[in-house]
């Protein structure tokens, strides 16, 4: 029988890879796409005939119930959100609406409509915030910096509260920063990848950066999407830390992406203070243990195997933009 999967988020960096991995999986796929005035198809578009869409709403908890009825998915993968932590200071309680209770919208259609279809939340690193421990693990204390990271506190608990309260397949897999060619320009990799690649074309003179000291553990997104949905084919649901186990610097990714395409990016990168955040997670790092045990992942892509690959493709992207 074809395994139906409905991902939301679909257009999103994450949705783009998991969709084309599920169709590679032989599975019938479904996208959750919010309505706007001009189509936010972009990461997809190779996929599209691929693909069936749905319009609906983390906001509209009908049109989830209904959707969910209508496709009747064995697997769902509740990947939308407003994910970028910055806007979560500007816009808290949409922030709220969206990224905390649209998990919970999410989980109650599925638990109204059949609690036998597998739910996979997109939990994350940031939930971390104020470190606690290094590495940390699937039992680190919880320390959110920002109303994103809160939000994800509360999409993650109430994933344990419905797999607890109703014997739902309800997994949170907590993942660490994971990066990619189709990452959103806003995110310091591709900000940086973007701005090694009009630098280098001669199209743009600066970057401007935040706080360079800053430390992540980046991964390829392509490796974690293959994570959500071996979480989702276990015998029993769980919770799942999902990283490399190595961190860098925003300075050393600068470094790095600026070297690769031959600049030297003390004469290119300034710093500025407005891109400093009001609390800032200073460094994260994942032990992937249990995943690495259990479920049998590993990241197959390192970090200077992803700044190349990242600053090739926007390379690429800019030649034939600037024709
Ligand atoms: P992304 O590129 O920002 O994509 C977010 C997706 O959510 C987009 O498809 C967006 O649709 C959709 N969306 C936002 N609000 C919606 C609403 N009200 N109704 C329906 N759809 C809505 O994020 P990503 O990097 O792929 O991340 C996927 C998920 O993993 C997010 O939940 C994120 O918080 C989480 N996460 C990401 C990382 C990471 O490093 N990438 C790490 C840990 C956790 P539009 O195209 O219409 O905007
Ligand atoms: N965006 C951005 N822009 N970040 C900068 C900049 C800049 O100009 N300069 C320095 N940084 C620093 C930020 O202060 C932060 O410490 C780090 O670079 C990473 O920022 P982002 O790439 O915006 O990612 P994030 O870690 O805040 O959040 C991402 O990862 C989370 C998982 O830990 C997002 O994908 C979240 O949705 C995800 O949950």
């Amino acid at each position: 029988m074809t395994r139906r999967a409905l991902i939301t988020g679909i257009t999103g960096q994450d949705g783009a890879y998991l969709a084309e991995f599920l169709l590679g999986r032989g599975y019938e796929v479904h996208g959750m796409v919010r309505r706007a005035s001009t189509a936010t198809f972009e990461r997809i578009n190779h996929l599209r005939d691929r693909l069936t869409l749905h319009q609906a709403d983390l906001l509209d908890q009908l049109s989830i119930v209904n959707l969910i009825r209508e496709v009747r998915p064995h697997e769902v993968y509740n990947l939308a959100a407003q994910s970028f932590v910055p806007t979560s200071w500007l816009q808290p309680l949409l922030t709220g609406e969206f990224t905390a209770l649209g998990v919970t919208r999410m989980l109650e259609a599925v638990r109204l409509v059949d609690r036998d279809i597998r739910f996979y939340q997109a939990s994350s690193s940031e939930m971390f915030g104020k470190v606690r421990e290094e590495p940390q693990h699937e039992s680190t204390p919880f320390w959110p910096r920002s109303p994103y990271g809160v939000a994800k506190v509360y999409g993650h608990w109430i994933t344990v509260n419905y797999r607890e309260s109703y014997e739902m397949f309800a997994c949170s897999g907590i993942l660490f920063n994971h990066e990619s060619p189709l990452r959103g320009k806003e995110f310091v990799t591709r900000k940086v990848t973007d701005g090694v690649a009009r630098i280098k074309l001669g199209l743009q003179q600066k970057l401007k950066l935040g706080n360079l000291d800053a430390m992540r553990d980046w991964g390829f997104a392509g490796d974690y999407v293959k994570a959500m949905w071996t979480m989702l084919q276990q015998e029993a649901p769980d919770d799942y830390v999902v990283a490399t186990g190595q961190k860098h610097s925003v300075r050393q990714l600068v470094e790095l992406a600026f070297g690769h395409a031959g600049l030297d990016w003390r004469q290119h990168v300034e710093t500025d203070p407005a891109l400093f955040r009001p609390a800032e997670v200073n460094t994260l790092r994942g032990d992937a243990a249990k995943a690495r045990k259990v479920l049998g992942w590993r990241p197959e892509v390192d970090f200077a195997g992803l700044v190349r690959m990242m600053v090739d493709a926007d390379l690429e992207r800019v030649r034939r933009e600037a024709g």
